[in-house]
């Protein structure tokens, strides 16, 4: 299949393709999505095939403006209008009861439905060009890190798909923050830009699963399917190092003396000197938002470079670096050293 390739100058072209049950890839504020009209269950299966997803990991429905929420879902909790009116436009997926509009290809066979409202304004033309609801999950093949700029699409899924959307790298890079509203207490599934206080703080209390800071136990029930498989990962083999700067530094030295393949060391800025390997950077220490930011196109970094090992410097699990620590210890299949 030949893949079109698209600026945000071609909104109209994309809604087209879409509407005719195509796949197009498109920004969002978080990461690139692989889109298709949400009501198309035809369309929507060739998001799995495109990306090799399993076919019981339900998507996200995005759609462009508040009043596009009623017909996909059976009722709006009051929450969730709460929620919608703090943080939408944006990086939040809410779960609610799905109506019957949604296919069984969209909610993988659950009853209920996963919608955002991107605040991207190229997301949003290409929504309302469109005109339907669009399914997207991220567009990258499956268990890949998330890809945060067009090019990162485009190494995944070139003529697999009939369209990707230049919009240029991602402003969040994690994906969008998930929380359910199907649970007896508000549950947060998946973090993002959007966090547990600042959920807390419109709902009051909300349970954070487990599954997000610890690997699933064998035969457990999972609430977000998308939590059991592997995830976000380089092939490289990522192995997340917590400890101070100089036993980080005498550590991977010692690892590289070794000998045993190409090493990579994942640091913050400033941190490059004094490691004998190759280094690169999720930005300033202190800021979550820029590791949030740079982890995936890090993670892609390490596989371009042909690394068989990155070792990652601990980031803080704060804010937003709950999403952080969440993608990169599910990319080190949850390899962590305490020095
Ligand atoms: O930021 C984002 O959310 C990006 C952009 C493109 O919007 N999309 C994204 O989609 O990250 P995806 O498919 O990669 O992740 C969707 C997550 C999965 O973990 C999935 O299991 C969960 O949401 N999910 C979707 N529908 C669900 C449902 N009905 N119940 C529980 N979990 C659900
Ligand atoms: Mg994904």
């Amino acid at each position: 299949m030949k893949t079109e390739m698209l600026t945000e100058k071609d909104a109209e072209r994309a809604g087209e393709i879409l509407r005719d049950g195509g796949l197009v890839a498109i920004p969002t504020e978080t990461v690139y999505g692989l889109a298709a009209n949400a009501l198309d269950g035809e369309a929507v299966s060739n998001i799995f095939k495109a990306k090799g997803r399993p076919m019981d990991n339900p998507l996200i429905v995005h759609v462009a403006k508040k009043e596009d929420v009623a017909p996909l879902v059976k009722e709006i909790p009051p929450l969730a209008f709460k929620l919608m009116d703090r943080f939408w436009p944006g990086p939040l997926t809410i779960i609610m009861p799905k109506s019957d509009l949604i296919p069984d290809e969209v909610s993988a066979g659950l009853d209920t439905v996963a919608i955002r409202m991107p605040s991207h304004p190229v997301a949003r033309k290409i929504i309302e060009a469109s005109s339907v609801p669009l399914a997207a999950p991220s567009a990258n093949t499956s268990g890949k890190p998330s890809p945060t700029t067009a090019e990162h699409v485009y190494e995944d899924l070139v003529g697999k798909i009939n369209a990707i959307v230049d919009g240029g790298a991602c402003d969040v890079g994690v994906e969008s923050t998930v929380i359910t509203l199907c649970s007896e207490i508000p549950r947060l599934l998946r973090p993002g830009k959007v966090t547990p206080e600042e959920l807390a703080s419109v709902l009051g209390p909300i349970k954070v699963d487990d599954a997000v800071l610890h690997p699933l136990k064998d035969g457990a029930v999972v609430m977000s399917p998308g939590m059991k498989y592997k995830h976000y990962s380089p092939t490289a083999n990522v192995i997340v190092v917590s400890g101070t700067l100089s036993d980080f530094r005498n550590y991977v030295n010692e690892k590289v003396l070794e000998n045993k393949g190409n090493i990579a060391a994942l640091v913050f800025d400033g941190e490059e000197t004094g490691l004998n390997c190759k280094t690169l950077s999720f930005g300033r220490k202190d800021s979550d938002t820029d590791h949030a930011n740079r982890l995936f196109g890090a993670l892609r970094k390490s596989d371009e470079l042909g690394m068989d090992t990155v070792y990652v410097r601990c980031p803080s699990a704060e804010g937003v670096g709950l999403a952080v620590m969440n993608r990169l210890l599910r990319a080190a299949e949850f390899q962590v050293i305490e020095l």
